[in-house]
């Protein structure tokens, strides 16, 4: 595609746009668009960047903004037009120029050899030429491209009418807007290929999704399939679609041209597709004269597939003269000329029998089916994770099921599907608890969440990750505690929770290998030094769910001590900055488990701070963002002055009581106010003295 000569030219004229950057002008758009097409092509193609992300964002930029300023300037294949606008409404039904037939199967060297027989019968030959090359597992999309540029693109549907989804298709990096198939007199052109997400990426969108509650998809095939038919294209760039092009199904030729010699073979129709830009196997193709080599070439491909950064679910071996394929010609189901052959299946069936529950570190419930075991693709498989009441719900499964599961590639088996038509009736529903497996405590769900959680911190399931959060860096920062210590106290028995932290016995750590004076001393100073940390590093230590560091903040400001939290309505948690109904919920659920509260009790009793010490005796004079008011008559300042002086040191005045106040300060013959600031919980009531003190005027 880029001869040595012309990479030379174009990584120059790179440099030279880089420098230029901003002054980068209307006479540059064709060299900006050649250097952009170029290192799509180095990138998406060749997998061989020349070019940091960052350049070429700055060089698309450009590009985008001169065509905004001369809409004249843009054409149907600048690199700016895969940016999709607004949502797809429908998809409309496209008939292909070919029906997209799909292939015959083998499935061991037999079923290869017999292929080749019956294929030499067919021509008459003593041995045939054949072009292999990797079976792509994603989603089939027809491709058609008129006077050099794509003007459609559509999934398989029912191989003769498919879903036309041009859009998501020119998401697809690997896919070029226009190609020179004018250079060898081709006018109209119709390619066949597959699109797919490589692993990292699929596995990527699986963490994602999990995150968000979600169940994972079972397999790249289907993240890819359904990637083509999201309706939103800029939802589906993100999920970094690729395509492999291998096939020209359709050709017309400009008048006056000549069939190209490419055309005539099946590894020349790829060479002239890698050629024009496109990723077709062309490295990974081989050519081969009679079956035996085909044989092992096939047997060396599936030694090798968990290599490959996407996913292969066999091989596909084509007759490489076109001549000799038409000749062969089709069934009504699948062409002559060519078979699948099918790696061992990833997929097997087997018996739902039981579905346990598990309780995770952050105390979500997760479902764990087990299974009669199962050998898929090499690993024996008993259970399942089957992630949350939704998913179950969804999938339809009961104990008792059978069930079709897969393993693909390196991702964690799941379940496909249950096979219900076996179903005899004795099936049973799968009841999910209300309370902890493990401690019993009640399980709260989030709203708009799927996942079932236990809450109370001194389940035993949870203790020890919610202990190694809890002496971290960023939250108490117990140097020389680490991971490893924590999980050998706990095994020992010398560390039950995370009031334990404050109680070791170091007599009986002394006896453990591997301590000595000098570290048991580092130790027990590290955990002294840490009862004084400030209140926001407590909360955030706490592990509540949703409480980062930054609310952890927040939430320690707005209150005098910690167990003021106890009375905090959900309504007066959502008036605090950045807390929405998530957040406030899972506060509020925290606050409201007795176990917590005994926790925190006896933190205070060891000697940690539950107090908002800034609050109490802060005299640092900074109250930035802090809100103020004001009532009754103050012994020496007047309102004006006290309002300026709040001011001053950063605070706020507001207008009235409300859950958005921080400080009312009050003097003789408070009214209403006072009254209902009491009812307000996070509503500091304090004297003028005590404001003097911390606006840092006393
Ligand atoms: S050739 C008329 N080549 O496998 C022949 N198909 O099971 C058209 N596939 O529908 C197919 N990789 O979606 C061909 N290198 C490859 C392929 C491939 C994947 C898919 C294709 C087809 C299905 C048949």
């Amino acid at each position: 595609m880029y001869s040595k000569e012309t990479t030379r030219e174009l990584q120059k004229l790179t440099t030279e746009l880089v420098k230029k950057q901003s002054s980068i002008s209307k006479k540059d758009v064709a060299q900006v668009r050649d250097v952009l097409r170029f290192h799509e092509h180095r990138y998406y193609i060749l997998n061989d960047p020349l070019i940091a992300d960052y350049e070429y964002d700055q060089l698309f930029k450009a590009l985008e903004k001169i065509e905004e300023e001369t809409p004249s300037l843009k054409t149907a294949d600048s690199p700016t037009q895969r940016v999709a606008k607004g949502l797809t409404k429908d998809f409309p039904t496209v008939q292909h120029l070919v029906p997209m037939l799909s292939l015959d199967n083998s499935y061991n060297s037999d079923d290869l050899i017999d292929f080749d027989r019956k294929a030499r019968e067919l021509t008459g030959l003593d041995k045939i030429e054949y072009c292999v090359e990797p079976k792509f597992d994603g989603g089939s999309i027809s491709i058609v491209y008129e006077n050099d540029l794509m003007v459609l693109g559509a999934t398989r549907g029912d191989g003769v009418e498919g879903d036309e989804v041009t859009m998501n298709i020119k998401q697809i990096r690997s896919v070029p807007l226009s190609a020179k198939f004018s250079d060898y007199g081709l006018q109209q052109v119709e390619i066949r290929g597959e699109v797919l997400i490589n692993k990292s990426n699929f596995a990527k969108y699986n963490e994602q999704l999990t995150e968000q509650g979600l169940a994972p998809l079972a397999n790249p095939r289907n993240a890819a399939a359904g990637t083509l038919r999201i309706k939103d294209p800029k939802e589906a760039a993100k999920r970094n679609l690729e395509a492999f092009v291998y096939h020209v199904s359709y050709y017309s030729l400009a008048k006056g041209k000549k069939i190209p010699v490419e055309l005539t073979t099946h590894s020349g129709s790829l060479a002239l597709l890698w050629e024009l830009g496109f990723r077709s196997p062309q490295k990974e193709k081989k050519i081969f004269k009679g079956i035996d080599g085909v044989i092992k070439y096939c047997a060396d491909f599936e030694t090798g597939r968990d290599d490959l950064p996407y996913e292969i679910d066999g091989m596909v071996i084509k007759v490489n003269d076109l001549a000799l394929q038409d000749k062969m010609g089709m069934t009504s189901h699948h062409p002559r000329w060519a078979i699948a052959y099918k790696f061992k299946a990833r997929q097997g069936t087997t018996k739902l029998l039981n579905v346990e529950f598990q309780v995770g570190r952050t105390g979500a419930i997760t479902p764990v089916a087990k299974l009669e075991p199962v050998a898929v693709g090499g690993v024996t498989v008993s259970s399942i994770s089957v992630h949350n009441e939704e998913y179950i719900r969804e999938k339809d499964l009961r104990i008792g099921d059978a069930v079709l599961i897969e393993r693909a590639g390196d991702v964690i088996p799941q379940i496909v599907k249950s096979l219900t038509d076996a179903r005899t009736g004795k099936e049973k529903k799968i009841v999910f608890p209300k309370t902890c497996p493990v401690c019993d405590s009640k399980l709260f769900k989030e709203e708009e969440e799927a996942v079932w959680r236990c809450i109370n911190i001194e389940c035993p399931a949870q203790v020890v990750e919610r202990i190694i959060h809890f002496v971290s860096k960023d939250a108490m920062d117990i140097r020389g505690f680490g991971d490893a210590n924590v999980r050998k106290f706990y095994e020992l028995g010398l560390l039950k929770d995370i009031p334990g932290v404050y109680q070791l016995d170091f007599n009986q750590i002394a006896k453990q290998e591997g301590f000595k004076e000098k570290s048991i001393q580092n130790l027990k100073s590290a955990i002294e030094t840490s009862r004084q940390q400030p209140l926001h590093r407590l909360i955030y230590a706490l592990g509540i769910r949703f409480v980062g560091e930054t609310t952890a903040k927040t939430l320690a400001q707005a209150v005098n001590h910690l167990l003021d939290f106890k009375k905090i309505s959900l309504e007066e948690l959502q008036n605090l900055e950045d807390v929405g109904p998530k957040v406030a919920c899972s506060i509020h659920h925290f606050f409201s488990n007795k176990s917590n509260i005994e926790i925190l009790e006896q933190l205070e009793k060891l000697g940690l701070q539950l107090k908002n010490q800034k609050k109490q005796l802060s005299s640092g004079g900074n109250l930035q963002g802090q809100t103020f008011l004001f009532t009754g008559t103050l012994p020496t300042l007047k309102r004006s002055e006290a309002e300026a002086i709040a001011e001053e040191t950063g605070g706020q005045i507001l207008s009235g009581v409300s859950a958005k106040l921080n400080y009312l300060v009050v003097g003789e013959d408070a009214g209403s106010k006072l009254e209902k600031a009491k009812k307000i919980n996070t509503v500091k009531i304090i004297s003028e003295a005590e404001f003097l003190q911390i606006t840092g005027k006393k």
